[in-house]
């Protein structure tokens, strides 16, 4: 099969479109042909070797994490799934795997089925990004009616799913992003909306129950001010100081500091499903490449040219 590989980390001239062998369904596994990938930071973070620390893959690597397309074969003891059923999910890329190819081979608990209402680009865009809002938002800060959040990155794709599962859980919203994208976040539910280019946030007299940080573009000690007594501020990039401010927050305060770490399995990828197939989350697709793209994709994403989801169209 043809996939887009890379044998060492660096910039995006490692990538190359490559002839590879097709992975087999192992025991618990699914076999599916891609029809469509969708690109992350993650895939030009792991690329580069910049997260080295939480893990390298095995290499020559795919890359891309996330897919949608169907069956083409069962391994021993999979339940539940047929061949030929639409599904969508997230590969471990540490396994030796990538989604920008024709075919990757999973456990059915990093898939789940794709509605017919979602076509095959929302659903490969959802399982990090809005899997990443779902998760900070809902199982993390318990997000309520009525409690204010702020969120950075708001025109970008984990930040702007955070602003419509916020509207649609009722919260009250102030995003922040870049002037050419005020009116998007504006128009997906944000009440307020702050230009991260002409204000700061963090020097504003706003309390906030949540900031989600999907940019991680400040420190819990920068946002800890503008939390309430009991608020919570979650980080989308863990590092060590971090991890020593949760454990600094937890003993002096009611205040939380959460370095976040997506974990993917089969109810939250339904969850998202199901949210997208009721219209709540609404994936902005950037736009729709092919395997030759995805270098200077990833060029663009890394240069903060890119605004949504760039899904990668997959021919077999
Ligand atoms: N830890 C995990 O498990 C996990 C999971 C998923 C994602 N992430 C991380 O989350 C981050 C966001 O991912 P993404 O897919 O949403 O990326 P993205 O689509 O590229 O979005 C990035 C967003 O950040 C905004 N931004 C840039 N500088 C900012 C600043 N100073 N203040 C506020 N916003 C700023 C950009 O705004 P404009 O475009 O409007 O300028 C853009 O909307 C990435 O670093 C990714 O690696 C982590």
């Amino acid at each position: 099969m043809q996939a887009v590989m890379y044998d060492h980390f660096g910039d995006a001239s490692v990538l190359s479109v490559r002839e590879v062998a097709v992975p087999q369904a192992a025991r618990g596994q699914v076999q599916v042909r891609v029809r469509m990938a969708s690109l992350n930071p993650v895939d030009f973070k792991l690329r580069s070797g910049i997260l080295r620390l939480l893990g390298r893959p095995k290499r020559p690597a795919i890359t891309g994490k996330d897919f949608a397309g169907d069956i083409t074969a069962l391994g021993a003891e999979v339940q539940g799934y047929r061949v030929g059923q639409r599904v969508f999910g997230s590969v471990d890329p540490l396994g030796g795997q990538g989604s920008c190819a024709q075919f990757v081979a999973l456990a059915t608990d990093l898939i789940a089925p794709a509605p017919d209402a979602l076509s095959d680009e929302v659903a490969a865009s959802l399982p990090v990004a809005s899997g990443t809002a779902l998760q900070s938002l809902t199982d993390i800060a318990g997000l309520r009616h009525g409690q204010s959040i702020l969120i950075t990155g708001a025109s970008g794709a984990v930040g702007a799913s955070a602003v419509q599962l916020a509207r649609s859980i009722g919260a009250r919203i102030t995003g922040v992003c870049g002037t050419a994208n005020i009116d998007y976040v504006r128009s997906i539910g944000a009440e307020h909306v702050i230009d991260y280019n002409t204000a700061n946030w963090q020097q504003s007299d706003e309390r906030y129950d949540v900031i989600f940080d999907a940019a991680a573009a400040a420190s819990f000690s920068a946002a800890k001010p503008r939390l309430t007594p009991n608020g919570i501020y979650i980080n989308t990039m863990p590092r060590p100081a971090l991890y020593w401010a949760a454990v600094v927050a937890r003993a002096t305060s009611r205040q939380r500091c959460v370095p976040f770490l997506l974990k993917t399995d089969a109810a939250l990828l339904q969850r998202l499903a199901k949210l997208a197939a009721e219209r709540v989350i609404v994936p902005r697709i950037h736009e729709i490449i092919d395997f030759a793209q995805v270098a200077s994709a990833q060029r663009r994403m890394q240069e903060g040219k890119v605004h949504g989801k760039v899904c990668v169209r997959v021919d077999v």
